[in-house]
C-alpha cells in the first residue's frame, strides 16, 4: 500500500529545527516531497539529512524573511514550484524570527520592521506567490499558528504581529471560502520545546512540553485522516 502523502508537494517554512524541522520530517515520513526553507544551510541539511536518511526526499530553499531583499525571492517561490512541480498540496508556515520583549514605547524603529518585514510582511507575500497554486491544487491545505501567546505587558512585539498575521489569514480563509477546495488551518498549538519558546520562557519547566515531533504528529494527522 502506498503512503498516504505519495506525490504530494509541500513547502514548509521555519524548517531548520522546531515544530518546521519535525512537520517536514513527519511530512516526508508520510511520503510528500518538501521544500523545506529558512535562514541556516546548517539546519536545513540537518533536515535533509533526516529526510534522506528513510528515503524521503526534500529540495532545499535557504531564504531570510526579514531581509528587505528577500521581497522579490519570496515573490518567485509560488511561479518556481508551479514551474517544477505543477502543484502544492501543503503550506505550513513555521517560521518565526525571534524578538525581544520591550515595553511598547521603547521599541526602536530597527526592531519594529525588521520584526513587520520577517513576522508579517513576508507572510502576506508568501500568501500572494503560493496562493494560485494552492487554490489549483485539489484539497490542498495551508497551516498557520495561532500567538504563542496572550496581550500582556511587553509581549507587544510578539502578540501585535502575530494577531495582525491571524487576522490576514482568518480574512483568506473567508476569501477563498467559496472559490476554492483549499483547506485554511489557523491552529493553537500546545507548549511545545523549542528554541522559540526556551527564548521567550527560559524558567519553564521542559519535561511538561510537547516535543516537537509530538505537535508534529498531531498537525499531520490533520492532513492525512
Ligand atoms: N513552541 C511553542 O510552544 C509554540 C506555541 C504556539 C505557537 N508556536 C508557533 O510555532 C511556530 C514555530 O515556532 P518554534 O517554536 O518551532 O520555533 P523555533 O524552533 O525557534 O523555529 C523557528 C524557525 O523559524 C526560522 N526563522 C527564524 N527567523 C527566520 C527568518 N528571518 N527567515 C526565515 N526563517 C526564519 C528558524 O530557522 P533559522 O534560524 O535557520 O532561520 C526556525 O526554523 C512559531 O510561529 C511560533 O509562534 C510555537
Amino acid at each position: 500500500m502506498g503512503l498516504p502523502l505519495q506525490d504530494k508537494i509541500a513547502f514548509i517554512t521555519g524548517a531548520s529545527r522546531g515544530i518546521g524541522q519535525a512537520c517536514a520530517v513527519a511530512l516526508a515520513q508520510a511520503g510528500a516531497h518538501c521544500i523545506i526553507s529558512a535562514r541556516t544551510q546548517m539546519g536545513l541539511m540537518q533536515t535533509d539529512d533526516i529526510i534522506l536518511s528513510f528515503g524521503g526526499k526534500a529540495t532545499l530553499l535557504p531564504l531570510d524573511l526579514g531581509n528587505s531583499d528577500a521581497s522579490q525571492q519570496i515573490d518567485l517561490i509560488g511561479p518556481s514550484i508551479a514551474a517544477q512541480f505543477n502543484r502544492l498540496d501543503i503550506f505550513i508556515h513555521a517560521a518565526f524570527q525571534y524578538v525581544p520583549l520591550t515595553p511598547v514605547t521603547q521599541i526602536t524603529d530597527r526592531a519594529w520592521d525588521k520584526n513587520i518585514q520577517a513576522n508579517l510582511s513576508s507572510v502576506w507575500r508568501l500568501i500572494r506567490t503560493l496562493s494560485p497554486l494552492l487554490t489549483a491544487t485539489a484539497d490542498a491545505n495551508a497551516i498557520f499558528f495561532r500567538p504563542i501567546t496572550s496581550v500582556q505587558p511587553f509581549w507587544s512585539p510578539v502578540v501585535s504581529i502575530q494577531t495582525a498575521l491571524g487576522a490576514m489569514i482568518q480574512t483568506w480563509q473567508q476569501e477563498i471560502a467559496q472559490l476554492s477546495s483549499l483547506n485554511i488551518h489557523y491552529l493553537s498549538l500546545p507548549p511545545t520545546n523549542t528554541l522559540l519558546r526556551q527564548s521567550f520562557f527560559p524558567a519553564e519547566n521542559k519535561l511538561k512540553l510537547n516535543t516537537p515531533i509530538q505537535t508534529a504528529n498531531d498537525i499531520i494527522a490533520l492532513i492525512t485522516h
